[in-house]
């Protein structure tokens, strides 16, 4: 397949979110194993990492610093901004001097002297204009800390002023086939102004994978046993749609994941999944997407089959909610 643009930057169609190595669902792999997956990946032809300050709160930059940084030029190197950890609690800080101190700090943990594109995580909305939070990220691009800006789960209104300060190379969004949000008018706002899209929980926190099967066994600090999405009974009216989803993957010759993964491929050229992963075989699975080619009957019935009004349950709980732009709730 065809390698996807970020601005001036090329990159394989499937990138690799860190986030599950440090955080996020259940307790991080053990660090030997964190290490065969980096490395595999950049072996599997992974080229887009993509890490964040919040992720383990430094954790994820330090991991992926100390084991990719020997392979810096190999790669495009994500990281995000605006939220992290401040004395073991989450903060949310999008005042120009803190992203520029984060940025130091990712740097450093980072083990690089440039990061190819750096994200607002979220919009501080209620105390900082996004403008001035992106024109902090210009002052670092113009310092030549960073080299492109990136936006994550934000509006098409906040992405089209943000990108009148500077030119936003990507949108970072949930976007599966079980969210469809940015096909309300992010999408269409990533077009028309030359901005690649970057889907996050592609595979739907593994939903999609078919293989998580009972939430209830969900270590108690996963992220999803707060997600509505995953409360049990819901869960259980999700998974209802499993069975046909996964007869139309085997007719179609490929697993449930790569299904829903080869659908994202499908929407354009212009939209890279960043699965995440703590295993080598799930990233060699996800990275085989790429070397399928679907019919669009296949793709529609997947469409079809999962979607929002097939799906129950809101994605994010209240306080989640509430952190992003209204219009991609
Ligand atoms: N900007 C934001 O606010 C934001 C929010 C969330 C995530 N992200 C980024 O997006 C990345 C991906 O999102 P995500 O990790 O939330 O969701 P995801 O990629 O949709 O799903 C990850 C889950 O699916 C499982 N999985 C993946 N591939 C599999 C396969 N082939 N077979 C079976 N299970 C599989 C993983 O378990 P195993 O470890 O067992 O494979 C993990 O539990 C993150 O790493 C992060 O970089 C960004």
């Amino acid at each position: 397949m065809q390698r996807r643009r970020i601005a001036d930057l090329e990159v394989n169609p499937i990138g690799l979110g860190c986030m599950s190595l440090s955080h996020g669902y259940g307790p991080p792999p053990p660090r030997e194993q964190a290490e065969a997956l980096l490395l595999g990946a950049l072996d599997e032809g992974v080229d887009f990492f993509d890490t964040a300050a919040l992720y383990g709160f430094g954790h994820n930059e330090t991991l992926v610093g100390d084991i990719l940084s020997p392979y810096r030029d190999r790669f495009v190197l994500a990281s995000k901004c605006g939220l992290h950890g401040v004395d073991g609690k989450r903060v949310m800080d999008g005042r120009p001097e803190t992203l520029k101190w984060s940025c130091e700090q990712s740097l450093k943990r980072l083990r690089t002297d440039r990061i190819d594109l750096f994200y607002l995580h979220r919009w501080d909305k209620t105390r900082v204009p996004v403008e001035d939070s992106v024109g902090a990220l210009a002052d670092l691009v113009r310092d030549g800390k960073v080299r492109h800006i990136g936006l994550s789960e934000v509006s098409a209104a906040t992405l089209r002023r943000a990108h009148a300060v500077h030119p936003i190379a990507a949108v970072q969004t949930e976007y599966s086939l079980w969210t469809r949000n940015p096909e309300i008018a992010v999408l269409q706002a990533c077009r028309e102004l030359g901005t690649t899209f970057v889907a996050f929980s592609p595979v739907a926190r593994a939903f999609l994978t078919g293989k998580l099967r009972d939430p209830s066994l969900l270590d108690a600090k996963d992220l999803r046993r707060g997600m509505p999405r995953f409360a049990p009974e819901t869960y259980a009216q999700n998974l209802a749609l499993l069975p046909a989803y996964e007869a139309l993957a085997a007719e179609a010759g490929c697993t449930p994941a790569q299904l829903a993964l080869a659908w994202l491929l499908s929407r354009g050229e212009d939209v890279i999944p960043i699965p995440g992963t703590t295993r080598l075989d799930h990233l060699q699975e996800n990275m085989g997407a790429t070397r399928l080619t679907l019919s669009a009957d296949v793709l529609d019935r997947a469409g079809a089959l999962i979607n929002t009004t097939t799906v129950v349950g809101d994605r994010y709980a209240p306080a989640s909610q509430a952190e992003v732009d209204t219009e991609i709730a």
